[in-house]
């Protein structure tokens, strides 16, 4: 941090996610949830898969469309091949991330490229300003070589979109400025990530167990932090006590405060904007 008397961010909440299953019945845990979507603003959803069982991921998202914000997937393992309407086609392999813009509209799918072997990643949903809600789609795969990393003793950091002091990230994006780190600490390391005051932040620890200001939060548990305007970041603490590798996603952006209207996967800012989308799809217009 900056500045070495601002507070660290607090844990405001922590959120166990829930089972679930999307496209053609692929089990994954939805972590960030619909009722989340205001404090949370501008992430809309965040979905976690991981499972050594094909028949959890092997019928995979057919297609289906999307209008009004941007999916961020980053694999762990295994591969997932996207093809779109706007023409793209890409393998996403362990490590890689894809940010896919539906903007005005795309229909794609998401198949996994493996019979047998692990699957596990996430999909994060960051939603667009209502001025580029139907801009042009767009679409990028980022291999794993390509996303930035540092190390210092104890800690690894991937930077796969903002900045952080050391690195500028693999991906920008103006408005919201989101920053999405996938966090590696040794038992007992800490780490001060530096966070803007005015974004909206979150962690999901994904194995072993952090301390953040005092709380606990375990693995497979999303904490939700406290806003404070004379914080400049967060300090994570890795547990000694769980003598595993801790690796967690921080996750943070500038809120849009705008009205969020979401009907499957369209994301609008009206009822009649959802209604048009539906329509749009129906007509053929969306591919
Ligand atoms: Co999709």
């Amino acid at each position: 941090m900056t500045d070495p008397t601002a507070p660290t961010r607090t844990v405001e909440r922590l959120i166990t996610g829930q089972p679930t299953q999307d496209g053609a019945g692929v089990k994954l845990v939805r972590v960030l949830t619909q009722d989340l979507q205001r404090r949370l603003d501008p992430f809309l959803m965040l979905d976690a898969f991981g499972t050594d069982n094909p028949g959890d991921y092997i019928a995979g998202f057919p297609d289906h469309p999307h209008r009004g914000f941007e999916t961020v997937t980053y694999m762990l393992e295994g591969r997932m091949r996207h093809r779109d309407s706007a023409g793209n086609e890409g393998l996403l392999g362990p490590g890689g991330v894809q940010w896919m813009t539906a903007g005005r509209g795309v229909i794609h799918s998401e198949m996994p490229e493996q019979a047998d072997g692990r699957m596990e990643g996430f999909q994060l949903w960051l939603n667009l300003p209502a001025a580029q809600k139907m801009r042009e789609p767009g679409y990028r795969d980022i291999p794993a070589d390509q996303i930035p990393e540092f190390q210092h003793p104890g800690v690894r950091v991937r930077v796969i979109a903002g900045s952080t002091p050391q690195l500028q990230g693999a991906m920008q994006r103006e408005t919201t400025e989101p920053v999405f780190l996938d966090v590696m600490l040794e038992p007992g390391a800490p780490w001060q990530a530096p966070l803007p005051p005015g974004h909206n932040a979150f962690v999901y620890v994904y194995r072993g167990a952090l301390g953040i200001a005092g709380t606990t939060v375990p693995a497979q548990r999303m904490a939700i932090l406290a806003n404070d305007p004379h914080s400049d970041g967060v300090v994570l603490q890795a547990r000694s006590d769980v003598q595993q590798e801790v690796r967690a996603l921080l996750i943070a952006a500038q809120p849009l405060n705008e009205p969020i209207v979401q009907y499957g996967p369209f994301v609008m800012n009206s009822t009649e904007q959802i209604h048009q989308a539906f329509a749009d799809f129906r007509a053929g217009r969306l591919a």
